[in-house]
């Protein structure tokens, strides 16, 4: 997209305009991955249930989404569900799942005005009929899309990405040394997809909680004590804003600018 379609969506003025006009629109992440947390203590501070976190970080969930196509982000993956939150009370587990079907089913217009592709990663199997149904209507009605790809992470694990990879691998015959690199990310669910070049994490917690394990090798990694239900286009700008000062250098090292200028 371009600068034109962000600003047409931004309050002349605003300090969100301000955060626009300095992002690099050549050098934009292809893949922007969040770990969408603090639903829980958003709640606890203003002494609601759990429950009023989640329903209130789906207004930030509208907001990413929207701003991230509008931006001209190629890939944008949200880790809603890990496996291990089936360890959550059932009620809380079961609203988050009403709360993901009710989204769908309200966003699906957004996602088509927005070209957006719509696509879930994570194991479908221990998922309810009523889930799978309103995913599969998502996709379905977004296959055609050429815009954003739009991934949900759901009874995501990255562990367990791999381990099934891997099973897969020995499942097709694959020679044991014709197995490489490229050839076993093509048996993940991001199969096809760039690796995400920014990672972010609301909440201020520093770690990764089983998210991408294989895709995050190179991501660069951007944290905010802001919690998900509070977050907005303006740290989604903040966080590209501090991804195109990183200096990435995949284990090389940085040439020197005599080096550049001397050919
Ligand atoms: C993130 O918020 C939402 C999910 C993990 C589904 P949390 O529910 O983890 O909120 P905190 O971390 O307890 O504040
Ligand atoms: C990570 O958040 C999972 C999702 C955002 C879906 P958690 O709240 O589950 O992670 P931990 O337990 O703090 O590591
Ligand atoms: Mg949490």
């Amino acid at each position: 997209m371009s600068l034109e379609q962000l600003l047409a969506w931004i309050p002349p003025g605003s300090p969100d305009e301000t955060l626009a006009r300095q992002v690099n629109f050549e050098q934009l992440p292809a893949h922007v991955a969040i770990i969408m947390d603090g639903n829980g203590r958003w709640a606890a501070q203003r002494h609601l249930p759990r429950v009023e976190g989640h329903r209130a970080g789906i207004e930030s969930v509208r907001d990413v989404v929207e701003s991230s196509a509008r931006l001209g982000i190629d890939v944008l993956t949200l880790y809603a569900f890990s496996i291990e939150n089936w360890k959550r009370p059932r009620a809380e587990v079961s609203m988050l799942m009403t709360l993901l079907k009710r989204y769908l089913r309200l966003e699906l217009s957004t996602l088509l005005k927005h070209n957006i592709r719509f696509h879930v990663i994570g194991r479908k199997d221990e998922l309810s009929p009523d889930v799978l149904n309103e995913l599969e209507i998502g996709i379905r009605q977004t296959e055609h899309n050429s815009g954003m790809l739009f991934n949900i992470a759901l009874n995501y694990g990255g562990r367990a990405e791999i381990v099934e990879a891997a099973r897969r691998a020995i499942a097709s015959g694959i020679p044991a040394d014709e197995l490489d690199e490229r050839r076993f990310g093509d048996l993940l669910y991001t199969a096809g997809q760039p690796d995400p070049d920014l990672l972010i994490r609301t909440s201020g917690e520093m770690r990764v909680s089983n998210f991408l394990l294989w895709q995050i090798a190179y991501s660069e990694i951007w944290v905010t004590e802001t919690l998900w239900p509070d977050f907005r286009r303006r740290h989604l700008l903040e966080a590209v804003l501090a991804y195109q000062k990183r200096d990435r250098r995949y284990g090389g090292i940085k040439p020197s600018p005599v080096a550049l200028g001397a050919k």
